[in-house]
């Protein structure tokens, strides 16, 4: 930018004129936090027989053209401000300094004989504080953060830590954050700055903790009675950061995988398929299974048991409403009575209909409770130990509620106690189809 042997030529010639002039800045270089406000100060003596009449800072001296006073100067309009608090130290304080202030500031004072630059001066840089953070901080291990800056601030410099805008502990002075045995409670956004200067924070930066598969679960659908045939699908999920990349899925007593991906889809559903499946969710920092959860289908008589029980209860419920409306249609006819009367009875038709259709078993005595009683005792004994099967493959879904869960063959070696809730709420729909058709 300019010669430096040209400057050193400018300054040094009045120096070597008059023996006393002594100058020394407060220092050769300042790291300044961006927004901040600084002091540069420089003392001088000078030559007794000098007069001075003018003394002020500028930056950046360029040979052979006059340097304008920062107080004059338009980018510094407003920020500058000179205290001479002694005699012969002459102070520049500068507000909200930026990157564009950076430079070499010199003091300039003149005399009614001549005027004298004195260089090199300051060396001003600006930096920003700056939070860094390992690329990859995971669990279990102990990691250290940074509060950065471009330049070096004085050694004697005292940071403070901010977690999620909140400060950390006023111990930690230093610009390292130590961080033993991460958790998942660390992962965070964190910000940094310099005590006396915590209105300059850093930009936070956010950690985000790495750990192995957590809390995996598979939930089935659909999620209530399986009839062969039907497409079976299993969801696998988990809690891992990152997302787990990697799903196998298992049945028990089976010794490879028998899918991979987050879902398995059993298209079509049949007997060879029943068993206890279980699924591992994996990245790359580990990787974890699930509980097993145990998948059989009703059996094709049962089946058949429940259709027609369906069909039977829907042909009932139609001949009472048939009957019902024959009923009231004759003693309209044979009722020669007012509007009052009839609204009545349509009243009373309407109440019957919701009672005979709602799922709760009716109250009163009516051809329902036959239906559902003549279901149970004509139900063969074959089918009732399916029905038995059935019961022992919910109960173990429902965390061993049911006592009579003593088939091995359904049993899971791992109880599905880790499902998901989800899981759980599903098994009791389906208790609820099956209590309907035993006890009603
Ligand atoms: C500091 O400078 C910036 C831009 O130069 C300006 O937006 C801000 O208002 C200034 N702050 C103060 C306190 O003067
Ligand atoms: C800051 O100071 C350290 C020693 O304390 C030194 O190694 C480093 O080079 C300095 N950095 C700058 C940018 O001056
Ligand atoms: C930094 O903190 C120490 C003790 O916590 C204190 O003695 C020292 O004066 C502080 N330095 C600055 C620059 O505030
Ligand atoms: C951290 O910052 C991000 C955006 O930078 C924000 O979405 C998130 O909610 C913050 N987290 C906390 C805990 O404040
Ligand atoms: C996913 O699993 C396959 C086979 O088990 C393995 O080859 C691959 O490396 C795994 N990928 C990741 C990211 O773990
Ligand atoms: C799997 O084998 C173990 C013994 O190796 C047995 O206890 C368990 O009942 C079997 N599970 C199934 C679903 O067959
Ligand atoms: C069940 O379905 C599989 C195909 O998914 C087929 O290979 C197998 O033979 C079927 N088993 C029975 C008993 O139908």
């Amino acid at each position: 930018m300019f010669s430096l042997f040209s400057l050193i030529s400018l300054i040094m010639i009045p120096v070597i004129c008059s023996q006393d002039w002594q100058v020394q800045y407060s220092s050769m270089m300042k790291c300044a936090l961006k927004g901040s406000t600084i002091h540069l100060s420089g003392s001088y003596k000078h030559p007794n027989y000098l007069t001075v009449t003018e003394r002020f800072w500028i930056v950046n001296p360029i040979k052979d053209k006059e340097s304008v006073n920062l107080l004059k100067h338009p980018d510094y309009s407003g920020r500058v401000q000179y205290s001479p608090d002694k005699e012969q130290t002459f102070v520049l304080k500068l507000s909200n300094v930026t990157h564009e202030d950076e430079g070499m500031y010199c003091l300039r004072i003149v005399a009614k004989e001549d005027k004298y630059l004195f260089f090199p001066g300051i060396d001003l840089k600006v930096t920003e504080l700056r939070v860094e953070i390992p690329e990859e901080v995971v669990e279990g291990e102990s990691s250290v953060l940074f509060c950065k800056t471009t330049c070096n601030l004085s050694d004697k410099t005292n940071f403070t830590w901010y977690k999620n805008s909140k400060s950390l502990s006023e111990s930690i002075d230093s610009n390292q954050l130590l961080l033993q045995s991460v958790s998942s409670d660390d992962s965070g956004n964190y910000s940094c700055a310099v005590r006396d200067q915590k209105h300059l924070l850093s930009p936070a930066v956010t950690l985000s903790v790495r750990y192995p598969p957590k809390s995996v679960s598979v939930s089935i659908s659909p999620s209530g009675v399986i009839v062969e045939g039907d497409s079976v699908t299993l969801s696998c999920s988990s809690d891992s950061n990152p997302p787990a990349l990697n799903f196998s899925w298992f049945k028990e007593n089976q010794s490879s995988a028998v899918g991979s991906g987050q879902s398995f889809i059993i298209s079509s559903f049949n007997s060879s398929h029943s068993g206890c499946y279980y699924c591992e969710a994996q990245n790359k920092h580990g990787s974890q299974r699930s509980a097993s959860v145990s998948v059989t289908s009703a059996e094709r008589g049962q089946t058949a048991v429940l259709y027609a029980a369906a069909g039977i209860g829907a042909a009932l419920i139609c001949i009472c409403i048939i009957i019902v409306v024959i009923k009231t249609i004759s003693r309209k006819t044979g009722d020669a009575g007012g509007k009052s009367s009839i609204s009545k009875q349509a009243k009373n038709i309407s109440t019957a209909v919701t009672d005979q259709t709602s799922a709760k078993p009716p109250k009163t005595a009516d051809p329902n409770d036959l239906v559902y009683a003549s279901i149970t005792h004509s139900r063969p004994r074959e089918q009732q130990r399916a029905g038995d099967e059935d019961e022992v493959q919910y109960a173990t879904v429902q965390h061993h509620r049911n006592t009579r869960n003593t088939t091995a063959e359904a049993g899971c070696q791992y109880g599905n106690t880790a499902s998901a809730g989800s899981n759980t709420e599903k098994a009791e729909d389906s208790d609820v189809i099956y209590s309907s058709i035993k006890y009603a």
